[in-house]
This record gives structure tokens, sequence and C-alpha cells, in this order.
């Protein structure tokens, strides 16, 4: 399975900083003679801005977030249509920032998920334990949990396994937590949904940085990164993008 990198900008990006990172991806994956699938996923207010320019680049475009409604009474919040009305092709969903900032439950993830779908985007569902949870040894029934609560039935998507305690750390987990965790995830998915959960790419996210891809991008069951603040310049981003297969 061809890796998949993916650039979480999170709430980071007005138009000229947007533009200029846009500008130095495309120079630099220009470059590079074959590589993984990119996403980058700006805020919602550089969407219809960059759309045009990150698919000249070979790269495909990303949201956040969105609502589970196609349209309605939901003051500030966002469609799966009005994305793909953009261009966009994936959006992160249940991102633990907004598990926690947002308070989303599992269920209304997987409604989310149920929405993104049905408008033809592909979810990338994000699952991970807190540091208490980690603590107390209870990962991967954590993480089982979110899996079995977040992904709806005949789930086509992307899961991104993010510990919350890694995130914006500067420390990623090891080597072998990613592996554990990475088969367990599989099990769970192959459990979940038969010889279909076999071909749902798995994301590690949680400080990817140019010094330690190299330790997690060959992990088994490992077919991608989600990327926090390595994707907010290009000098960054791009040498996770060139040490994907
Ligand atoms: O969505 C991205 C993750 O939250 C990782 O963020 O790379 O800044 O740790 P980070």
């Amino acid at each position: 399975m061809k890796q998949i990198i993916v650039g979480n900008w999170k709430m980071n990006g007005l138009s000229a900083e947007a533009d200029a990172l846009v500008a130095g991806l495309a120079t630099e994956l220009a470059t590079l003679p074959t590589r993984a699938d990119v996403v980058v996923c700006p805020p919602f207010t550089q969407l219809a801005r960059l759309g045009p320019a990150v698919k000249k680049a070979g790269m495909a475009l990303g949201a956040q977030d969105c609502h589970q409604d196609k349209a309605g009474a939901h003051t500030g919040d966002i469609s799966a249509p009005m994305l793909v009305d953009l261009g966009v092709e994936y959006v992160i969903l249940g991102h633990s920032e907004r598990r926690g900032e947002h308070h989303e439950l599992d269920e209304t993830v997987r409604e989310k998920a149920v929405a993104a779908m049905a408008a033809g985007l592909t979810p990338i569902v994000c699952v991970g334990e807190n540091a208490d949870q980690r603590a107390s040894g209870e990962s991967e029934e954590t993480v089982g949990w979110q899996i079995q609560g977040s992904l709806p039935q005949g789930f086509r998507g992307i899961v991104a396994y993010e510990p919350v305690w890694a995130i914006g750390s500067g420390t990623a987990a090891s080597q072998q937590d990613i592996a554990d965790m990475a088969a367990f995830i599989r099990e769970e998915l192959v459990r979940q949904f038969g010889d279909a959960g076999k071909t749902i790419r798995i994301l590690y996210g949680g400080s990817v940085n140019e010094r330690n891809v190299t330790d997690i991008l060959p992990v088994e069951h490992v077919d991608g990164a989600l990327v926090g603040n390595a994707s907010l310049k290009a000098e960054t981003f791009v040498p996770l993008v060139r040490a994907a297969r």
C-alpha cells in the first residue's frame, strides 16, 4: 500500500504564509522522482484559495473537521458537501483537540464519518490514549473502544493513531509502542470489517519530524503519518514525504 503523509496545519495560516508554504511545497515536491500521497489540511479559511495550487502540485486538499448534517441551523459549522464543493478530498475527524476542546464523542465522530463518506470524502479518523490512560495500562482498551465507537459500518477511510501525550511534545512514541499499537489496530479493523480492514490505512501522528520519521514509517502496519508542527514549513515537511515509500 502506498504511504500517505498528511499535514494538519491546525489553526495556523494567514493568506500570505499559506501561499508561501504551498509554493514551497510545490517547488520541493517537484524534485522528488516518486513519492507517497501527500495531503495538506489548512484551516477552512484557506481551502478555497489554496485548492488550485495544492492540486497543481500533485497534492490533495483536506479539511480538519465537518458537521454530521448536510445543511441546516448549525451556526459556525461546515458540512461535508460544502467541503466537496471546494474540491476537498479528505477530512480529519475526531482529532483529540476536537474531542477535548469541543467535547466530541465517539458517536459524533461516527456520524461525521458517515456524512463524510456519503459526500465522497475520505475520512481520517483519529484515535489515541491520553497520558493517564497510558500510565494505567489502558492504551489498547482506550483505542479499541474508540475504534469500535468512532468507525461506522462499511468504513472506507483512514485511521490515525495519535497518542495524545505525544502530540506537540517534541517526542514521538517509541518505535516499539507504535509497532504494538499499529498491530493491535490492524487486528481490530480486521475483526470489525473483515478483509476490508486489511486495506484501511493506519497513520501514526504525534511529534513526527525529520529525525524520527525513519524509525516510524518502516514499522509494519504503519501506512503513513499525520503531521502537525512539522507540516508548517516546506523544509520540515518535505523530508517526511521523502522518507515515505
Ligand atoms: O494532527 C496532527 C497531530 O496532532 C500531531 O501534531 O506533529 O505537532 O505533534 P504534532
